[in-house]
């Protein structure tokens, strides 16, 4: 059909979210959007004016200005005319309040617009569907979405996985403050597909989240 295809993507930290998405967006032909970098860049920005998670944070979240810059198939957040580089949105400093900032409803609103709208970029630019991976897209940003998975491995799988990459980064802290903030907290979405990681390499995720769509099992 001609109908925008919306694949959504959830799960905890180093589950093989960006990964598995950005070879599902390359072998189905997809927009690719990380949410995760969407709160991660507005956690830099943030940062940058100097703010901490314990201000009031309207004004300063009011006068941000959010634009799509498409970088291939991959579709990145540009704040105040600029793309911050991974170097600077997978910091230390963001790594440890990320979490923080994301669990504030205000910042979360600013970004709801933001998010859903991507549907429309993708179709401006010319695609025929977009991937997007992130905590609550299956839940709050796309909940009507076709086809909507949520990633698991165990602890030991994805500390191995991000300690491979040399990164500081308590995965454990933030899935807990991810799942207990009031405010669209990590959940798997109703009725959507559970997929492990632990065991499967990345091409054997990705292989089966194929077979799942395509035999159009993936919801309710
Ligand atoms: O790469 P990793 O899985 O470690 O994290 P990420 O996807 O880059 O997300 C960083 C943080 O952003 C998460 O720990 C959440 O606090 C927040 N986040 C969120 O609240 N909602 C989303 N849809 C995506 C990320
Ligand atoms: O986006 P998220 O934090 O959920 O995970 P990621 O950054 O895609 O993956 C974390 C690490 O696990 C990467 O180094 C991947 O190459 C690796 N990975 C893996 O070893 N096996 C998989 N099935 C998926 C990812």
């Amino acid at each position: 059909s001609s109908e925008f295809k919306i694949i959504a993507i959830d799960g905890g930290a180093a589950v093989g979210k960006s990964s598995t998405s950005k070879g599902l967006a390359e072998r189905l032909d997809l927009m690719h959007v990380d949410t995760g970098a969407h709160y991660r860049t507005i956690t830099f920005a943030l940062l940058a004016t100097g703010a901490s998670p314990e201000d009031d944070l309207q004004d300063t979240l009011a006068a941000l200005d959010l634009k799509t810059h498409l970088d291939r198939r991959t579709a990145r957040l540009c704040i105040d005319g600029r793309v911050p580089t991974e170097v600077e949105i997978r910091s230390p400093e963001v790594n440890a309040s990320v979490s923080k900032f994301a669990a504030i409803p205000a910042v979360r609103q600013s970004l709801f617009e933001y998010q859903r709208n991507q549907a429309n970029v993708g179709r401006e630019e010319g695609f025929r569907g977009l991937i997007m991976e992130g905590r609550d897209i299956g839940s709050i940003i796309f909940p009507d979405a076709q086809h909507r998975f949520f990633l698991e491995a165990d602890e030991a799988t994805r500390a191995a996985r991000r300690a491979k990459e040399g990164q500081t980064d308590s995965i454990a802290d933030r899935d807990k403050m991810d799942k207990a903030r009031k405010t669209a907290p990590l959940v798997c979405p109703e009725g959507a597909i559970r997929v492990d990681t632990g065991p499967r390499s990345l091409e054997e995720v990705i292989e089966h989240i194929i077979n799942l769509i395509g035999t159009g099992n993936t919801s309710d």
